[in-house]
């Protein structure tokens, strides 16, 4: 049963018909492993598992661990992948070491989109997913970075909301924390993208359940949508304004920093 009031909780029947822009992003992300179709990826943070089947077309003979956070966004992965046994599925905490989840296993590649910027700690985060991973193993990331959805922070600033629950770093400090973690072929960039909506409905509900859905959870329906109503009106238009972090990287031949 599902604690709507958890904000490790998404709705993923709504998210399911929001996803559209994070499944883009998710599926150009995924064309950038390389692959030979047997290995094992984990998909850390595969929400409802959209990108996950993508990822699963790379790899015909291989295995994919789905992991997320939130149980109700697993319980759709493990209905949507139920007749493949190329699937396994973990319920676990990014912002905790991966070892124990993964039983000592390691992986040779992990993928992640839409997730990182939601994980407070990146030195942990990046230190955790190196201990996942096989010697030289792929990491291949999209999430918020520096500059992302700047346009919302400044609304919620006005609005009185000075805290929010995401990290969005930039290229240098991720390049630093990948190296300490025993990464050392490393491509990071911030990248913009914008999604534009149709109607004030469309956007109101794509912040409502993606990009503000802390903020309605901690708030209650009335609150929470009176916000998302203020927020999307001091946007200069009818857009995201994204800035993607984009990371591809090998963990070092001799694996994880100690
Ligand atoms: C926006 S969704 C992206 C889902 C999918 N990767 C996609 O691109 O559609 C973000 C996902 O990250 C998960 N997530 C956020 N923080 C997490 C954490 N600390 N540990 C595990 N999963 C987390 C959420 O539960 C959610 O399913």
């Amino acid at each position: 049963m599902t604690n709507r009031t958890d904000t490790r909780e998404w709705d993923a029947g709504a998210y399911d018909t929001l996803n559209a822009p994070m499944t883009a992003r998710g599926n150009d992300a995924v064309a950038r492993l390389e692959l030979r179709g047997d290995e094992t990826v984990l998909d850390a943070g595969c929400g409802t598992g959209e990108v996950t089947a993508t990822l699963l077309e790379r790899l015909p003979r291989g295995h994919a661990i789905a992991l997320d956070g939130s149980r109700a966004m697993l319980d759709a992965a493990r209905e949507r992948f139920a007749a493949d046994a190329r699937v396994s599925f973990l319920h676990a905490d990014l912002g905790e070491p991966l070892t124990g989840p993964l039983g000592g296993a390691r992986v040779d590649a992990i993928v992640s989109t839409s997730t990182f910027h939601w994980v407070r700690d990146h030195d942990a985060l990046f230190r955790h997913l190196a201990g996942a991973l096989t010697p030289g193993g792929q990491l291949v990331v999209d999430c918020g970075g520096a500059g992302n959805i700047a346009a919302v922070l400044d609304a919620l600033r006005a609005l009185g909301h000075h805290e929010h629950p995401w990290t969005y770093a930039g290229v240098g400090e991720t390049e630093a924390r990948l190296r300490a973690a025993g990464f050392d072929r490393t491509d990071v960039r911030l990248v913009p993208r914008t999604t534009r909506f149709e109607s004030d409905e469309q956007l109101e509900r794509f912040l409502t359940s993606v990009v503000l859905r802390t903020f309605v959870t901690e708030l209650g329906d009335e609150a929470g949508g009176a916000l998302v109503r203020d927020v999307a009106a001091r946007l200069p238009a009818r857009e995201i304004r994204w800035v993607r972090l984009e990371v591809v990287a090998r963990l070092s031949d001799a694996g994880a920093a100690a």
